[in-house]
């Protein structure tokens, strides 16, 4: 198929536009079109140099380069810079209006989390920090409690670790695998999470330099609920305490999500080894 020699810069958005109409795929059409034309529109607005088209390509490459089996560079640039945050919203949740937002998976989830009773400790080395009683109730998009859902939980330390970054915790540590009660609720004991970094190593913490920003995410309690027949529910609740919520590296803090994190500094306590101050909903 002939697509025409170009004869003016005008000519090569529409040249390119047709050389890809042919394909069978009418998604893959209909993706690349709109693609290509962003592109195009972006060099232009941005009145791209050749110095800059040359630097892009790097960022790309050395994204290519800095990802690996346990990190993944390409995730974290498309995190740094929204992309993840508004596709998430934009396929899940009633576009983020809903209680049960959704947010992202991140790169710290593990298979085979240890089941525990409903009520029991996700702690399972000694870690220090505030204690928190967790409660919650999984519905469904009617309001129904919906029993058996088979939930993982996630966090990081309270000095900001997961398990699997921190020598000093025991394997799956702050992980666990609960399931719903007929109620629809289930509940757990653990000690208030913190904020972290993500990687700066690679291309990514370049350009958070570049452009004076943190890389830090707020504190969170990751959450994945999953009942067959249901769309698996992805999450992350926040520690409304935290001074910085208004700015997350990569901008998973939605107003959906946002916990209720009560600081008990007296009364009685849920559990007779516990002192002040603990965490509850
Ligand atoms: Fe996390």
């Amino acid at each position: 198929m002939s697509n025409g020699i170009i004869e003016k810069l005008e000519d090569v958005t529409p040249t390119v536009l047709r050389a890809m109409s042919a394909a069978d795929d009418a998604r893959l059409r209909t993706v690349m079109e709109a693609f290509v034309r962003h592109m195009h529109a972006f060099a232009r607005e941005a009145k791209l140099t050749e110095a800059e088209y040359d630097l892009g390509l790097d960022f790309l490459n050395r994204i290519g380069q800095a990802t690996n089996d346990s990190h993944n560079e390409g995730i974290l640039f498309a995190d740094a810079i929204g992309f993840s945050t508004l596709v998430c919203l934009m396929s899940n949740g009633a576009a983020g209006a809903t209680e049960t937002a959704a947010a992202l998976l991140g790169p710290f989830w593990r298979a085979n989390s240890p089941r525990t009773m409903n009520g029991g400790s996700i702690v399972r080395s000694p870690t220090p920090g505030p204690e928190l009683f967790v409660e919650c109730e999984v519905v469904d998009v009617a309001g129904k409690p919906l029993a058996n859902v088979e939930v993982d939980v996630w966090q990081s330390s309270p000095v900001g670790l997961y398990e699997n970054q921190d020598a000093t915790q025991a394997d799956m540590n702050l992980r666990g695998k609960l399931t719903t009660d007929a109620f629809g609720r289930f509940s757990f004991r653990s000690v208030k999470p913190a904020g972290y970094p993500v990687p700066t190593n690679g291309p990514v913490g370049d350009l958070l330099r570049a452009q004076n920003r943190h890389p830090y995410r707020r504190a969170h309690i990751h959450f994945l609920g999953f009942r067959p027949g249901y769309k698996t529910l992805v999450t992350q609740i926040f520690v409304d305490d935290d001074e910085h919520l208004e700015s997350d590296v990569v901008f998973g803090v939605t107003r959906a999500l946002v916990g209720d994190y009560r600081r008990h500094d007296h009364g009685k306590p849920p559990a007779a080894d516990v002192r002040v101050p603990w965490y509850s909903p």
